[in-house]
C-alpha cells in the first residue's frame, strides 16, 4: 500500500551524488523533503532542480534538508548538474540520489506503473525528524512542482507542532491563523493570553504566533 500520511518513512541506503546515502543518517535531526523526478536531461525536471538549489537556504531556515531522486545512474546525474548549472544559474548543492534499481522508489511508491513502468513520477514526500511522513503529493510529469508550497507547508507543520494552531487556505507567513480545534478555550486562554477571534465556536483565529 502505498505510504500514507503519519506512517513511518523509510529507512534505506542508496548511491547518489553524494556517495552512498544511509537515510535516517543523513536525516540527522532536521526535516527532509524527498522528491522524485522522471528522468534526467529532461526539461521541466532540470528548470525544478535549479529552483530547488535557489531555494537550499530557504529549506536550511526551517531545519529541512533537501534530497531529489530518480532512477538513473550517479554518472548521469553528475553529467546532468552540468547543465542545471549552466541554464538554471544554480549549482547543484544538495544530493540526488540514483535509484538504478528501484530500491527507493519501490519503498515509497514513486512509480505509478499505468504512468510510466520505467519512470519514477514527481513524487514530495515531507518527513518529520521523527521520521514521520508529514506531507505526500504527485504531480504528473509535464506540470513543475511549486516548491515554495512547500517551505509554505514545512512552515504550517511546524507552527502547528510548536504552537497548536493550524493554518487556514492560502495563508502566508505573518497572516492570522487557527487554534486547533482540540484546544479548549480554556487551554487557549493561557496559549494565547493575548486574545483570540471566535468567528464559529469551531473557528477562532488568532495572530500568528512567533518563535
Ligand atoms: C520533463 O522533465 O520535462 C519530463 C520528464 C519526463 C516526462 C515528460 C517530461
Amino acid at each position: 500500500m502505498a505510504l500514507q500520511l503519519n506512517d513511518v518513512a523509510p529507512d534505506f541506503t542508496q548511491d547518489s551524488t553524494e556517495g552512498p546515502i544511509h537515510f535516517y543518517d543523513w536525516a540527522g535531526d532536521s526535516w527532509v523533503v524527498l522528491f522524485s523526478h522522471p528522468k534526467d536531461f529532461t526539461p521541466v525536471c532540470t528548470t525544478e532542480l535549479g529552483v530547488v538549489a535557489k531555494l537550499k537556504p530557504e529549506f536550511q531556515k526551517r531545519n529541512a534538508k533537501v534530497i531529489g531522486l530518480s532512477v538513473d545512474a550517479a554518472a548521469s546525474h553528475t553529467g546532468w548538474s552540468k547543465d542545471i548549472e549552466e541554464t538554471q544559474g544554480a549549482k547543484l548543492n544538495f544530493p540526488l540520489i540514483a535509484d538504478h534499481d528501484r530500491k527507493v522508489a519501490d519503498l515509497y511508491g514513486m512509480i505509478h506503473p499505468n504512468a510510466s513502468d520505467t519512470m519514477t513520477v514527481r513524487s514530495v514526500f515531507i518527513i518529520d525528524p521523527a521520521h514521520k511522513v508529514r506531507l505526500t503529493l504527485t504531480y504528473p510529469a509535464s506540470t513543475g512542482r511549486n516548491f515554495d508550497e512547500l517551505l509554505r507547508v514545512i512552515d504550517s507543520l511546524q507552527l502547528t507542532d510548536k504552537h497548536k494552531v493550524a493554518t487556514p487556505a492560502n495563508w502566508r507567513q505573518g497572516e492570522d491563523v487557527i487554534i486547533v480545534t482540540s484546544v479548549t478555550n480554556d487551554q487557549a486562554k493561557d496559549l494565547f493570553p493575548d486574545g483570540w477571534t471566535e468567528h464559529k465556536p469551531y473557528l477562532r483565529t488568532v495572530k500568528q504566533p512567533v518563535g
